[in-house]
């Protein structure tokens, strides 16, 4: 991969952007020493590692910090810093260097995107909004700087309810995901509520029929589910929340078994909240796929972490036009969730 290489936006909409390759003396490297190599040069850069829940358990615990969107940009505002080496995808370490534009953003694959950031493009959102004059558009993180520029507000999963109820009085326009929006319109009770239609990839595989069964087979287990689940899932589901949450729930819910209906990269730390708690990955549609693992987050590796730090590419950036405009939207969100 080459140095200077760069995306600005959607790495999905930059046309093609090649594979990253191993470099045999990376290849050779052994799970420990890719490790010890990470360390040495988180010290070396004083470089702070931000983790999703859904990255692999081995990069989990090598971060200084894992939590769910918002605690990420929450962390992300707050560093002290000099390099902040993001292992989530595209839109989340774009959050980041749009809140520290001085900094080095990395991240190991910049062709870890995000199927509800991919299915909303900048341009077609603008052209879409006119429909609507006088909404105030509330956006999930789960979008591109263009996309966030053209936002009122952004929200998580974590604080979307809480913004779209502070909101009332105004006419809403939400997007990108239309089943986190339908779960915020009936909580906020908002059925005016306009929404995009974007979905993802991974929460939209889960079957109602083998949860049933599932269900079926453990009387005792209670359903658990991340809002960007359909309604087929949610309606069964004792509680539904961002990932931090859910994890909480685990941990303080006097239930012994749960159906976890998220991507299962939340196992790992959950599992650790909730030790001796049976947790059971809620079933796709096909039985034999890895559909409940996210594609973009995969993209990820211990080589790729080591190899992000080493060379320092590749870099987020955003033009400062669109950053200036992306950033309000965040800032408020930042100041509605404390
Ligand atoms: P959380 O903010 O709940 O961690 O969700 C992020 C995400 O991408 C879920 O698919
Ligand atoms: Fe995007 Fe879905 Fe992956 Fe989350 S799990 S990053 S929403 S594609």
């Amino acid at each position: 991969m080459s140095d200077k290489l760069v995306v600005v936006g959607n790495p999905s909409l930059v046309g093609h952007l090649p594979e990253v390759v191993i470099p045999p003396d990376v290849e050779a490297m052994t799970p420990d020493e890719l490790e010890a190599g990470i360390k040495r040069l988180k010290t070396e850069r004083n470089a702070v590692i931000l983790a999703h829940y859904y990255q692999e358990s081995e990069i989990q615990d090598l971060a200084d910090f894992v939590g769910d969107s918002l605690q990420l940009s929450q962390a992300a505002a707050k560093t002290k810093a000099d390099v902040i080496v993001f292992c989530g995808v595209h839109f989340m370490a774009e959050t980041a260097k749009i809140l520290n534009p001085d900094k080095i953003v990395v991240i190991p694959d910049l062709k870890a995107g995000c199927s509800l950031a991919d299915g909303c493009p900048a341009p077609v959102f603008e052209k879409w909004l006119e429909q609507y004059p006088g909404h105030t558009v509330v956006t999930y993180i789960n979008c591109s700087a263009g996309v966030k520029a053209l936002s009122d507000v952004i929200c998580t999963s974590s604080n979307a309810v809480k913004i779209v109820k502070a909101l009332e009085g105004q006419k809403i326009v939400f997007a990108p995901d239309r089943y986190l929006g339908a779960f915020v319109a009936k909580q906020a009770n908002r059925p005016d509520m306009v929404k995009w239609e974007g979905s993802c990839i991974v929460h939209e595989t889960f079957s109602e029929k083998r949860l049933i069964e599932l269900m079926v087979k453990n009387p005792d287990a209670e359903v658990i589910a991340h809002p960007e689940c359909h309604e087929g899932i949610l309606r069964h589901a004792a509680h539904v929340a961002s990932t931090s949450g859910l994890i909480d729930y685990a941990k303080t819910s006097p239930k012994q078994t749960f159906i976890v209906a998220t991507e299962a990269g939340i196992l790992h730390k959950m599992q650790q909240a909730a030790p001796g708690k049976t947790l059971i990955p809620a079933p796709p549609e096909d039985e034999i796929c890895a559909c409940n693992l996210c594609p973009h987050m995969r993209r990820n590796t211990l080589e790729k972490l080591y190899l992000c730090m080493r060379d320092l590419t590749p870099q987020i950036e955003v033009p400062e036009a669109i950053r200036v405009k992306a950033l309000k939207p965040i800032e408020r969100m930042l100041e509605m969730s404390v």
